[in-house]
């Protein structure tokens, strides 16, 4: 079975209003909170979090996943480091990053994370194997498109911090 990460199975199941209503005892989208307070969370998600008056319980299926997250490796993504770069044509605007994994057998993307009316945050996750791989780290390309139409300013998240592209 894939291995759940935090960044792509975990946080998603907490909503923004889970997050808000939690913040004086914690900080859901955050990992480190996550995992100190792990085996409470699980316990309150299986007897009364969220509460039915805004949404109620999870399905079974995510209390489970939860639980095989907290009890295994709590695997969580990397920031990535690259050097990136926005090329445009008349049809597609491509954001590249370039670079080398930190080890041998990491993958690693750009996606989405989040956008306004004028702007858009990109993320590079790196992802390390469950096991060490052995061999040298090998280079990357990344590719990340859409339509050249949309002209709103780009914004990368990786190791550097949150940096302006455009
Ligand atoms: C250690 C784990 C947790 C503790 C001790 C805890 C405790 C509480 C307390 C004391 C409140 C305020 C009282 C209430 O409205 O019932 C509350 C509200 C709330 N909690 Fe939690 N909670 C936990 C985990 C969670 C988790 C994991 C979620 C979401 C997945 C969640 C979602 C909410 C929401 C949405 C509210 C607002 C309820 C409302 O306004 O009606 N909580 N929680």
């Amino acid at each position: 079975m894939r291995t759940p990460v935090f960044e792509l199975h975990i946080r998603p199941m907490f909503r923004a209003t889970d997050k808000a209503h939690m913040g004086f005892a914690f900080d859901l989208w955050d990992y480190d909170d996550v995992v100190a307070n792990a085996d409470d969370i699980l316990a309150r998600l299986q007897e009364d979090m969220p509460p039915p008056a805004t949404g109620g319980l999870w399905p079974q299926e995510w209390v489970t996943l939860f639980q095989v997250w907290k009890d295994g490796a709590r695997k969580r993504l990397d920031l990535g480091t690259a050097a990136f770069a926005l090329q445009q044509d008349s049809t597609t605007t491509a954001i590249t990053a370039t670079g080398t994994f930190p080890a041998a057998g990491f993958e690693g993307w750009l996606q989405l994370e989040s956008e306004t009316e004028t702007s858009k945050t990109y993320v590079l996750y790196f992802e390390a194997p469950d096991t060490p791989v052995g061999g040298l780290p090998q280079s990357f390309s990344l590719e990340e498109s859409y339509p050249s139409t949309d002209t709103r300013s780009v914004f990368i998240h990786s190791s550097a911090g949150t940096q302006p592209l455009n």
